[in-house]
């Protein structure tokens, strides 16, 4: 896969966040910070705990105000919309939270179908096959719909969240840590489905990682949260250099994997054959 090409600031910007200051009880987590994101690109957030990553995600899905600057989704800014354009935006947008946040309560078809139900955007009889095509895009089987999340591993509650977080077609995905708390083996088939589902679906994708190995597989452009602010937003091969304490900590015994070939080259080793999600020639709808 190759990187897409930055797109034009003015037609295709995604997320703006400019000169945003967020504090609680006085304590300021970050400080005149500015980050762009552009459509199709895949962006990660890197930084130490406790530095912000989580409370800038939040700030991106309107669940944290900041005192001062603003954040534009789409062109919305999110402080100043009003509630019908907010809920408008909210639906281009599906989220991949850390821990999955599925409801216990409901199996992994009830999951999915979720906002689906709640939006009601679809006619009742289109909801099955829209969850079987979920389910087979994340790479699982109809016969996992009927599952409750406490019968799922690690991998597959990763894919049902990610499942639903596709469901309603969003143009942009958010994902906290996709893949902390997965074995290497896990981790390495749901970055592979991260690649697979880019292409296929055309998704601008921003997510929190501190996965080195995420960083090599799928993201084009690595945006570095230290000092209160992005001190840097570049292709990995540049931002692994930067002379940093963070930055070289987090890089330490990767360097020599960064030039761009190499990158280039272990992005082609991903791109095999296996069976990674997709969708299938013929839904088995009947397994349900
Ligand atoms: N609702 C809140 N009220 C008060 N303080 C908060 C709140 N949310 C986050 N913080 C503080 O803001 C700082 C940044 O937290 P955040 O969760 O964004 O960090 P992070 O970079 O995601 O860390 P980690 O890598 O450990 O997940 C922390 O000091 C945290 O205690
Ligand atoms: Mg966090």
């Amino acid at each position: 896969m190759t990187a897409p090409t930055p797109a034009s600031p003015t037609t295709d910007t995604v997320i703006e966040v400019d000169n945003v200051t967020t504090a609680f009880d006085g304590h300021v987590i970050h400080r005149h910070l500015n980050l762009t994101v552009y459509r199709d690109e895949v962006v990660a957030l890197i930084g130490g705990s406790g530095s912000g990553k989580t409370t800038l995600l939040r700030l991106l899905l309107g669940l944290e105000v900041p005192q001062a600057g603003s954040v534009k989704i789409f062109g919305h800014p999110l402080g100043a919309c009003s509630a019908c354009d907010l809920e408008h935006v909210r639906y281009r947008w599906g989220v991949l939270f850390q821990s999955g946040a599925l409801f216990s309560a409901l199996t992994v078809f009830d999951n999915i179908a979720l906002p689906l139900r709640e939006l009601k955007s679809v006619p009742p009889d289109m909801v099955k096959p829209l969850v079987l095509l979920k389910l087979a895009q994340v790479g699982l089987k109809p016969e996992d719909a009927l599952k409750r999340p406490a019968e799922l591993s690690g991998g597959m509650v990763k894919r049902v969240s990610l499942a639903r977080a596709l469901i309603l077609d969003p143009q942009l995905l958010f994902l906290d840590e996709p893949t902390a708390g997965l074995d290497p083996d896990s981790a390495k088939q749901f970055v592979k489905l991260l690649r697979k589902l880019r292409q296929e679906l055309a998704l601008t994708v921003v997510m929190v990682t501190h996965d080195v190995d995420t960083l090599f597989a799928v993201v084009d452009r690595v945006a570095v949260l230290a000092d209160q602010r992005i001190i840097a937003c570049g292709p990995l091969p540049e931002v692994a250099r930067l002379q940093h304490p963070f930055v070289r900590n987090f890089f330490l015994g990767h360097l020599e994997r960064c030039a761009e070939e190499d990158v280039k080259r272990f992005r082609l080793s991903l791109d095999d054959t296996s069976d990674e999600g997709g969708v299938p020639a013929l839904l088995r709808e009947d397994a349900l």
